[in-house]
């Protein structure tokens, strides 16, 4: 078979690299791919929302199927495009990504089918936006209906805060259109965990759980970034939680998505926050998280590509997958200055020699080759994962193999994992 990977992360690194073990497989291309996805495959320098341009590709290659990363070409209706000319694809179609490319639109559903989320309202008139932050307590979160790239939910400490936040997106439009609209909602208290499934209809195939620090700092401080390292699985959320989850979550989710007509079919990722009352909904992604997808994905042992084309088949219910019982854990390196403003084109040294490393892979994002050296094109540059027999061997693994790596101004969280620990006594 022939597989297009639509991306240019980690995420996508990962998706080819396990693509690449399937003895399905012959050739993978990854549009637009990095310095690192170019070791499994071939990259197409196609961009990920070149909806019309990656169509002409799969056509003229003759792809066999096609899996998408990222949400921007999802949302866009990539996979309506595909399914047009016959191609195969695995992901949502436009309709079914406005799940996450609105969260005006994803709050209402979930207050329709009884989706555990947090307390809300949602507004397109700012006076009414801050009436209502004045019937929360004192943090509140206030967040941009649109897209924009991880950078649309403000954690406010004050009430203050969070009507400045309103008049910077709903007055000042620091965020374009995106901001125009807003979702203000209560702050809640809990540990924030990923649960993703892979999903035709009402049917689903768990992955296995997995926990973000999308925090900048380490101790979850400084700015929301879009994920400084990622493992599975983990202990916050134990057999009997992950049974909740499923019920009150994915399943609700599901079925309300086939009340409304829409045939959901690819990857459903459910941001969590574990709370005192139970799992509620942060937000829903129509994809795999980034960076839980390469801890996730390098514990999947069975054929992925395999398993995709049964569901496509409409076969989800002979996919047998296979986890590995090791733990796995990805460091993100990012660049100086990542959120706001990365440094980049500074040259990384050590790649060579972390892939001498047993039970350690090393999954580029913003990455590229100028000659025979690799350059930082990115805000975040690599993940670096570590598999073990227990969580302090996984860790111990990764950051074995983020010490051989540099590059000017390399910044790191030393403190992945680390708050899994408690659970584990
Ligand atoms: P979102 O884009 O909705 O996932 O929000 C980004 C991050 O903000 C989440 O990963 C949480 O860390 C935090 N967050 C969002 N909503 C809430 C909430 N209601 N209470 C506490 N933290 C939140
Ligand atoms: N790591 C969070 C996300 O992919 O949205």
């Amino acid at each position: 078979m022939k597989i297009l990977v639509v991306g240019k992360g980690g995420r996508e690194h990962a998706i080819a690299w396990k693509v690449k073990q399937s003895p399905l497989v012959k050739e993978v291309y990854i549009a637009p791919g990095n310095a690192g996805t170019e070791e499994v495959g071939i990259n197409v320098p196609i961009s990920a929302t070149d909806i019309e341009g990656l169509v002409n590709f799969a056509k003229e290659k003759g792809i066999d199927l096609t899996i998408v990363g990222p949400e921007d070409p999802l949302a866009k209706g990539i996979v309506d495009a595909f399914e047009r000319e016959g191609l195969k694809i695995f992901g949502p179609s436009k309709e079914a990504a406005r799940l996450e490319a609105s969260k005006v639109l994803a709050k209402n559903f979930m207050a329709k089918y009884g989706v555990p989320t947090a307390r809300y309202g949602s507004f397109d008139n700012p006076e009414e936006a801050k009436a209502f932050v004045k019937t929360l307590g004192e943090k509140v979160v206030v967040k941009a209906d649109g897209l924009a790239a991880g950078k649309g939910a403000f954690v406010c400490q004050s009430q203050e805060e969070a009507l400045k936040v309103i008049d910077d997106l709903m007055v000042k439009g620091v965020l374009g259109e995106a901001g125009k609209k807003v979702v203000v909602e209560e702050f809640l208290e809990g540990e924030e965990a990923s649960y993703m499934v892979m999903v035709d209809g009402t049917d689903y195939i768990p992955l296995p759980t997995s926990q973000d620090h999308k925090r900048l700092l380490e101790g979850d401080k400084g700015p929301n970034t879009g994920g400084m390292g990622a493992y599975s699985p983990t202990p916050v959320i134990d057999p009997e939680m992950e049974k909740r989850i499923q019920r009150e979550v994915i399943e609700r989710t599901l079925q309300g998505l086939a009340q409304e007509g829409i045939h959901y079919r690819g990857f459903l990722y459910a941001g969590l926050m574990l709370t005192k009352e139970g799992p509620k909904v942060l937000e829903f992604n129509v994809r795999l998280g980034d960076p839980e997808a390469q801890p996730i994905l390098t514990r999947v042992e069975s054929d992925l590509v395999a398993h995709i084309m049964d569901i496509l088949e409409g076969n989800i219910k002979g996919v047998n997958l296979k986890v590995s019982p090791k733990w796995s854990l990805g460091v993100v390196i990012a660049s100086e200055g990542y959120p706001q403003k990365p440094k980049t084109g500074k040259v990384i040294h050590g790649l060579e020699e972390v892939k001498k490393l047993p039970d350690v892979v090393v999954f580029h994002a913003g990455t590229k080759r100028e000659g025979d050296k690799i350059l930082t094109a990115g805000g975040r540059v690599l993940t670096v994962v570590g598999m073990g027999n227990t969580l302090k061997e996984a860790k111990e693994k990764a950051y074995e193999g983020v010490s051989k790596i540099h590059f000017e101004g390399m910044y790191y969280r030393r403190d992945i994992g680390d708050k899994a620990f408690k659970y584990l006594r």
